[in-house]
């Protein structure tokens, strides 16, 4: 999502803001000075060998990337353009019947699914997702079908309901129904991937009943006067997938959905609800005028708001589990959950809270986690949550957010508010303001990246965030200590989009990312790309810099999510609000006909001569 991004970071957190006088001045950064310096930084690691030109390099000889790019011509208009040595496909727009007999929405703008429909229908605002085989007869993870468990992030009213807001509580079910997650069996058919009915195939939305664990479960902060159950999860955003073999669904911006009638009492924002956003009118989706729930002002539903904002993990193959809003991991505005094993078998999660001067956190848990499992404990129950700081001289370092810092315990009562209000927690510490971080992804030799999308409205640079204003966005990768439980690092900036405008390769406002072992960054974009092209699907080479254009999908869309089969030679990618849900825009995934609405849907990638993904 790219709106609707205020500042409400009103800390003064600035530590960097001397950097300036370092000399990392904006031609410096976009010529690659910020590089060149890491490259000692890094060094004598896997790292070193070309990484001063990351920021500029122009060339193209990579043998990690055969394919010939989508120029910029190709790259815009109602239908997305992919790599000439590439075919597409399309799989489960909004709309596609949970199990084959289902009911079905097809775009027609005449009429749209009930709400009893949409809650047996594939969502909208197709986001994080990832694909979990099944196992062939050899045991082995099929490359020929799974559970693909896909995040629904949102649906505006104009293109859910066919209107500006909801006029019945049926109306909001329809929009609550569309949001949350889906976990639906997909298979390749004679060389067609589609979804196919299954026991496990489900949706969970924003009625479905919820569990909370870790260090919150219990606490008051989540209880309210009306003593109605725990429900739902929404705007899921990115995602994750831990070694056992479950999805973990990030709640984003989940203060839209809430607003004030003020009919009862008159809102006031709290210190905590000011810091996470919440305002009267949200973000006009209008579900508190028909359900109590999401109304600030209501007394007796005080809390609800605590009960949103968590990783929220879901078993792909159960469909009777309860998901399970994990609260060790902290309430903010999660954009996604990278899992990496980390030393002695701990789980680590990189988590970006997507707002302008928000913050970078990981999780460790507190033991291996398979000795977590088998003594029937979740290994992302028991841990320590950590937010960063970014120093200029290029390390940084993992705050701790603990109850058992005297600077958090003079603020907060417990670990649970802590957890509850970690933005505030991160304030205290002195983290670092960041421009909107997006995704995190690991790439070969333990090296995190992660995609600060823009920030417009930065008025100092830092090292870690080098341009003021900062329109299109940079990347950022790292090197934790102590296969990535330690609590210092090494950082440098990978690129910076505005460094590649002008060119064949230029892009803006990286969002999604996702990285092979080879040496691939996947970077999906989401905003204004130059040039009239669509958002993107660009492909990097981590040691040259080299990009190369994949994909490009359709009129007003972002590409998000990113999933890819075993052998890495069939990858899924979304195509979210196409044409802002607008049929005079496009139609997509229909043919251009002008009525069709669009519907969101993931789009099936793959090389024609059956090589790897990226090649
Ligand atoms: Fe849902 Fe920050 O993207
Ligand atoms: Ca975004
Ligand atoms: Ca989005
Ligand atoms: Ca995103």
């Amino acid at each position: 999502m790219s709106v609707d991004n205020d500042i409400v970071n009103q800390s003064g957190n600035r530590p960097l803001a001397d950097i300036l006088r370092t000399g990392a001045s904006r031609r410096n950064v976009l010529a690659g000075g910020l590089g060149a310096a890491a490259a000692s930084f890094f060094a004598p690691s896997a790292l070193a060998s070309g990484i001063s030109s990351a920021n500029t390099y122009r060339g193209r000889s990579s043998r990690l990337m055969e394919f010939t790019p989508v120029s910029v011509a190709e790259g815009t208009g109602p239908m997305p353009a992919v790599a000439a040595e590439y075919e597409y496909d399309t799989l489960i727009p909004w709309g596609t019947p949970l199990q084959p007999g289902g009911p079905e929405y097809t775009g027609d703008p005449n009429t749209r699914p009930t709400a009893a429909e949409q809650a047996e229908q594939v969502g909208i605002g197709h986001d994080g997702m990832w694909l979990f085989p099944v196992r062939d007869k050899q045991g082995k993870p099929s490359n020929r079908g799974g559970m693909l468990a896909i995040n629904h992030e949102f649906g505006r009213n104009s293109h859910v309901l066919g209107k500006d807001a909801p006029e019945s509580m049926e109306d909001v079910r329809l929009s609550q129904h569309a949001h949350g997650v889906c976990c639906i069996a997909i298979a390749n058919w004679r060389g067609k991937w589609k979804a196919i009915g299954s026991k496990n195939n489900r949706r969970i939305h924003v009625n479905t009943p919820v569990a909370f664990s870790g260090p919150v479960a219990g606490s008051e902060l989540l209880d309210t006067k009306a003593g109605n159950p725990t429900l739902g999860t929404v705007n899921n955003c990115s995602s994750g997938y831990t070694p056992w073999g479950t999805y973990v669904t990030c709640e984003e911006n989940f203060n839209g959905y809430f607003g004030a009638t003020n009919e009862k009492t008159t809102w006031v924002a709290t210190e905590e609800q000011a810091r996470y956003g919440f305002s009267d009118g949200g973000f006009g989706y209008g579900w508190e005028n028909f359900d109590k729930r999401f109304d600030l002002s209501d007394p007796d539903y005080q809390n609800e708001e605590n009960r949103f904002g968590w990783c929220v993990e879901i078993d792909p193959f159960d469909p009777t589990q309860t998901p399970v809003k994990r609260t060790a991991m902290g309430r903010f505005k999660h954009e996604g959950a990278e899992f990496v094993v980390g030393k002695d078998d701990r789980i680590v999660a990189y988590m970006g809270d997507d707002q302008r001067f928000d913050y970078m956190y990981k999780f460790v848990s507190a033991d291996s986690y398979k000795s977590m499992l088998k003594r029937g404990v979740s290994p992302l129950d028991e841990g320590s949550l950590y937010v960063a700081r970014f120093d200029d001289d290029q390390t940084g370092e993992w705050l701790e957010l603990t109850i058992d810092n005297p600077v958090l315990a003079a603020r907060f009562s417990s670990q649970a508010e802590i957890l509850t209000y970690a933005r505030i927690a991160g304030d205290l510490l002195g983290a670092t303001p960041m421009d909107r971080p997006e995704w995190a992804t690991v790439g070969n030799k333990e090296v995190v990246y992660i995609a600060m999308t823009n920030n417009s409205r930065r008025e100092v640079a830092d090292a870690a965030n080098p341009l003021a204003p900062n329109a299109d966005g940079h990347i950022i990768r790292f090197r934790d200590s102590a296969k990535h439980t330690g609590t210092d690092f090494a950082w440098e900036i990978f690129i910076i989009a505005e460094s590649t405008h002008g060119t064949e390769d230029t892009f803006s406002d990286p969002d999604g990312l996702w990285a092979d072992d080879d040496g691939r960054l996947f970077i999906e974009t989401d905003g204004g790309q130059k040039d009239g092209l669509n958002n993107q699907l660009m492909v990097a080479d981590v040691v040259s810099g080299e990009l190369r254009r994949l994909l490009t999908g359709v009129t007003s869309d972002e590409i998000t999510g990113f999933t890819i089969t075993p052998n890495q030679k069939t990858a899924f990618v979304n195509t979210q609000h196409p044409g802002n849900g607008d049929p005079s825009r496009t139609n997509f995934p229909a043919e251009v006909d002008g009525v069709t609405i669009p519907r969101d849907c993931t789009i099936v990638l793959r090389r024609k001569d059956g090589r790897k993904v990226g090649l």
